[in-house]
């Protein structure tokens, strides 16, 4: 079952003359007439998509259906042979390699950062908030979470919080946006006609953009690490002479052996998939949990209050402090279930299957639909409601195990995580210790537009923010002007 199909173009027409909040409302909209498994062809590749639990879990469990759908094609030339993309012995022995990277003493010894970062985005919010200054605050999380992932997992600075502007960022928002088109426009997905069209040329644009900012960050690390002559092989090695755990872009600098075991280009398909991933998803879910907050000033009241008292009368958060920012976990978990940051992901079926009474054979992309998982009302009760204390033990405990799953789940989950999770938490802490949010637009006046990652159409950002700071107590209110989002992402 699924919507009328043509040749070469499948059942893409639905989308392809569509604007992208457009074909948010059609994908949703198809889900919920055919789902909860249906079939859709991208071209002439069939996909079978996927909006129950129980389905989501046969595939995401398995160790055999682990190779990433025909749509991340599209993302290779970005992200080449990253962990996102790559499959088989690579993505399993990289996946090994790379897990390290993010252990629980790694993340500790990042807090500072976060906190540091935290702090600068307060200060430049409390410079701008004058009572009469409109902005977006979209880029300044963007910013915020790039300086984040550069300093934690590079070991480089690029203070992108002190430019208005950062081409990197921008590049990001613009090959998304292309990607997307590709899995929209059956056409686009043929490389002779996508890379003759404006749709290719823009891409490779922003391409040479980003690679250009990753060889940067490469070249940058290394030459810090002579400076300063670390030599990590022998630093890594503690008073007993165990291996120390280090950080992600030193430990592949150290296992390339200059080249010999990862190439330049494997490094730097790896440093790409982490700055894209490591920032895109944590800005978007960021900015959804300020909206969210904005309209519900109880939530954010008690959220407020939560913060405070772990505070008490201390001037920054201390490791064990995070684990007790229960009810704002509760909040973000709330988020990500409305707007997941990542609302689908797809897989590749490596033998045949059998789902219930329907047989799907190997070579099948499968969508799994994480944004209609997260809203069926089978699973959650007044599924369009925020309310965080669904994420209460005793209200979740019965629910099944793949209703809630924004990071994903099985052996190809989210590596970062927890580290999302805890940067997440410090910003917004931070944020809510020092503001006070205010959105003037409901959830109905937004557009949610898919383009890898689930964001805000023009409108999301125009609202206001009502501020008290509490090193002046004075109180301030921002206005966020859609007009600016639209100019600086390009929309
Ligand atoms: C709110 C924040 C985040 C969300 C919602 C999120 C969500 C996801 C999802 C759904 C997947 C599965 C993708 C797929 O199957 O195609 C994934 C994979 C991945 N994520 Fe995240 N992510 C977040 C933050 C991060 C961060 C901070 C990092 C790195 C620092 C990261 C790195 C990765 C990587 C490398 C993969 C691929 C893992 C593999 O295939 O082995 N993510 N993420």
């Amino acid at each position: 079952m699924g919507p009328k199909s043509y040749p070469f173009i499948g059942t893409t027409l639905g989308t392809m003359f569509k604007t992208r909040p457009e074909r948010y409302i059609y994908m949703r909209s198809l889900a919920k007439r055919y789902g909860p498994l249906y079939r859709t062809w991208m071209g002439t590749h069939p996909v079978i998509n996927m909006t129950d639990p129980r389905h989501a879990e046969l595939i995401l469990s398995s160790t055999t259906h682990i190779s990433k759908g025909v749509s991340y094609n599209f993302i290779l030339p970005w992200l080449g042979d990253g962990l996102l993309t790559s499959q088989g012995a690579k993505w399993f022995r990289h996946r090994k390699l790379l897990t390290p990277a993010f252990h629980f003493k790694i993340l500790e010894s990042f807090l500072s950062v976060f906190i540091e970062k935290s702090e600068i985005l307060v200060k430049i919010l409390e410079e701008k908030a004058d009572g009469k200054t409109a902005f977006n605050i979209f880029p300044y999380i963007t910013h915020c979470t790039l300086d984040i992932i550069t300093e934690t997992a590079m070991g480089i600075q690029v203070n992108a919080m002190s430019k208005k502007v950062n081409s990197y960022a921008e590049a990001v928002y613009g090959i998304c946006g292309e990607i997307s088109n590709r899995t929209t426009k059956a056409l686009l997905s043929y490389d002779f006609v996508f890379y003759k069209s404006g749709y290719g040329k823009r891409f490779l644009e922003y391409l040479s953009t980003l690679h250009g900012t990753t060889n940067r960050v490469i070249h940058e690390r290394k030459s810090l690490r002579q400076k300063h002559n670390i030599n990590q092989e022998k630093e890594n090695v503690d008073d007993f002479g165990r291996k120390k755990r280090q950080a992600f872009l030193d430990l592949l600098i150290d296992v390339s052996k200059d080249g010999a075991v990862l190439t330049h280009e494997q490094i730097r398909e790896e440093v790409d998939t982490f700055m894209f991933e490591g920032h895109d998803t944590t800005t978007a879910s960021i900015s959804w949990t300020i909206f969210l907050l904005g309209l519900h000033s109880n939530v954010q009241e008690k959220a407020y209050q939560e913060v405070k008292s772990v505070f008490q009368d201390k001037n920054t958060l201390e490791f064990a402090d995070i684990n007790e920012l229960k009810y704002l976990e509760r909040v973000l978990k709330e988020s990500l279930r409305l707007y997941p940051s990542v609302p689908a992901i797809a897989r590749f079926t490596s033998e045949d299957l059998k789902i219930d009474d329907y047989f799907i054979p190997k070579g099948t992309t499968v969508g799994i639909h994480i944004m209609d998982i997260h809203l069926n009302p089978k699973y959650y009760p007044e599924p369009e409601k925020f309310d965080p204390d669904r994420f209460l033990p005793e209200n979740s405990k019965d629910r099944h195990p793949y209703a809630y799953i924004p990071f994903s789940a099985g052996p190809r989950n989210c590596i970062g995580q927890k580290f999302a999770l805890m940067e997440e938490k410090v910003v917004l802490a931070y944020l809510l210790r020092n503001y006070k949010i205010k959105s003037t637009q409901t959830v109905d006046d937004i557009n949610p537009t898919v383009s890898l990652i689930l964001r805000p159409d023009k409108g999301l950002y125009k609202r206001e923010i009502e501020t008290t700071c509490l090193k002046c107590k004075k109180y301030n209110r921002i206005r966020i002007h859609s007009t600016d989002y639209c100019s600086y992402f390009g929309l």
